[in-house]
């Protein structure tokens, strides 16, 4: 059964959209990234109004299975996955497999792809279209090595909190180990961001040898702050500025049952629960761990200039990989690489990072709102990551630059 507050959301997303279907010829759309484009309005607003679900509400936008949702891509998208091995095939419990590279050997990287959507959304298409769409543009010597498993893992939606999904990642990835691969690289987009950081303090905190650290990590606006604090929605934070444009806003996600649902008993001032809640945030709780420290290893973030989680990310990429970039001055929708990006240039004694900050963008928008590209993938096979349109697939691009300069 549906709550109250949930038949409330799910009125508010149908009565916005037919609103902003009427005003947009002459308001144009829900914010400044993509004032001109009513589809890409749409789909912000369907994110936020999924998001907006009480948790065991958004069983109504997540009701398919992961497995069901491939099918369906696999059926718009014939051509860039009708060659993709053991494409939809299951690992494990948890993991479906969206392509294992054939005769792979043990030493060739495994990307696991970590969904975002607070922990209670099913996997959304774009994101399916989006994840493929990465795999297809990497440069062919490095992508027919390459393989991505997909964590199939449970909502919170479901009665699953947390830290559910971090102990079935543990499980797969224990399992891949115990085969002998050791080869493990992260994506992780919104919630999956935050799955990522947290293992690779989970892996810390236990101290298994059998378990080798991930090599890389790409995060996708990582929700590495579970709880924000009251100041956070005051003028001059990225949640309170950022509040009428962003996939994520402040006044549902600070509900306190949404809070209590997810996060349970667990305490939110770890590292391996909320990394950005802990009281004493320090670049060694990080730097010890081989991931962000070592030569070889490798984290790439890309976040939104207009995003709720904006000072939150920054504020990570500065404790954890000591990025000095800060909130940029309104852009107007300029990409300036000196304002909006970062390396350290991954010197012979580091690990490589790379941070982005896309001019006027939002939540998460590398793995929802960029799936277009896959289209143009399907059209033309051979499509080259420097052939894509820069500003529309700002992530993607990004992120497959970072892969074939990593793998
Ligand atoms: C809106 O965005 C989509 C997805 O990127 C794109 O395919 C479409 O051409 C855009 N429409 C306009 C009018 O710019
Ligand atoms: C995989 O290995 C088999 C047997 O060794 C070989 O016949 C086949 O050509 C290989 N395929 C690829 C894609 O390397």
């Amino acid at each position: 059964m549906v709550s109250v507050h949930g038949l409330q959301v799910l009125a508010s997303l149908i009565f916005e959209s037919l609103w902003l279907i009427i005003t947009f010829p002459y308001k144009g759309g829900i914010n400044e990234r993509y004032r001109n484009n009513l589809t890409q309005s749409l789909k912000v607003l369907f994110c936020r109004k999924s998001l907006a679900f009480p948790i065991l509400d958004a069983k109504i936008v997540s009701f398919y299975s992961n497995s069901f949702l491939f099918s369906l891509t696999a059926w718009q998208f014939p051509r860039v996955t009708q060659g993709l091995n053991n494409y939809n095939v299951r690992y494990d419990k948890n993991s479906i497999w969206l392509v294992e590279a054939k005769n792979r050997s043990k030493d060739d990287p495994i990307i696991i792809y970590l969904h975002g959507g607070g922990y209670y959304c099913q996997t959304a298409p774009t994101q399916a279209q989006s994840i493929l769409a990465i795999y297809s543009l990497v440069e062919p010597s490095k992508r027919e090595k390459l393989s991505v498993l997909f964590l199939d893992y449970s909502l919170a939606s479901y009665g699953n909190e947390l830290l559910t999904q971090l102990h079935e990642l543990t499980a797969t990835y224990t399992r891949l180990a115990k085969e002998g691969n050791t080869d493990f690289r992260f994506i992780g987009d919104s919630a999956g961001g935050h799955l990522s950081t947290t293992f690779t303090q989970y892996l810390y905190k236990e101290q298994n040898p059998e378990l080798p650290y991930p090599r890389s990590l790409i995060l996708v606006s990582p929700w590495v702050k579970l709880g924000a604090d009251k100041i956070q929605h005051t003028e001059g934070h990225s949640y309170y500025d950022n509040e009428a444009r962003d996939v994520v806003q402040y006044s549902f996600f600070s509900e306190p049952d949404r809070g209590a649902l997810l996060v349970n008993d667990n305490n939110v001032q770890t590292l391996t629960v909320s990394p950005g809640n802990t009281p004493d945030k320090k670049n060694s709780d990080w730097a010890r761990i081989p991931t962000y420290s070592k030569p070889g290893y490798s984290v790439f973030v890309v976040l939104g200039e207009h995003e709720s989680f904006l000072d939150d990310i920054l504020e990570f990429s500065e404790y954890a990989l000591r990025s000095p970039l800060k909130r940029p001055a309104e852009s107007g929708g300029v990409y300036d690489p000196k304002k909006h990006s970062w390396t350290n240039g991954g010197g012979s004694n580091e690990a490589y990072f790379e941070v982005f900050i896309e001019p006027q963008g939002v939540h998460d928008a590398g793995l929802f709102l960029e799936n277009a590209v896959l289209g143009e993938i399907e059209d033309n096979p051979n499509l080259k990551v420097t052939q894509i349109n820069d500003k529309e697939y700002f992530g993607i691009k990004r992120i497959v630059e970072f892969l074939d300069k990593t793998l």
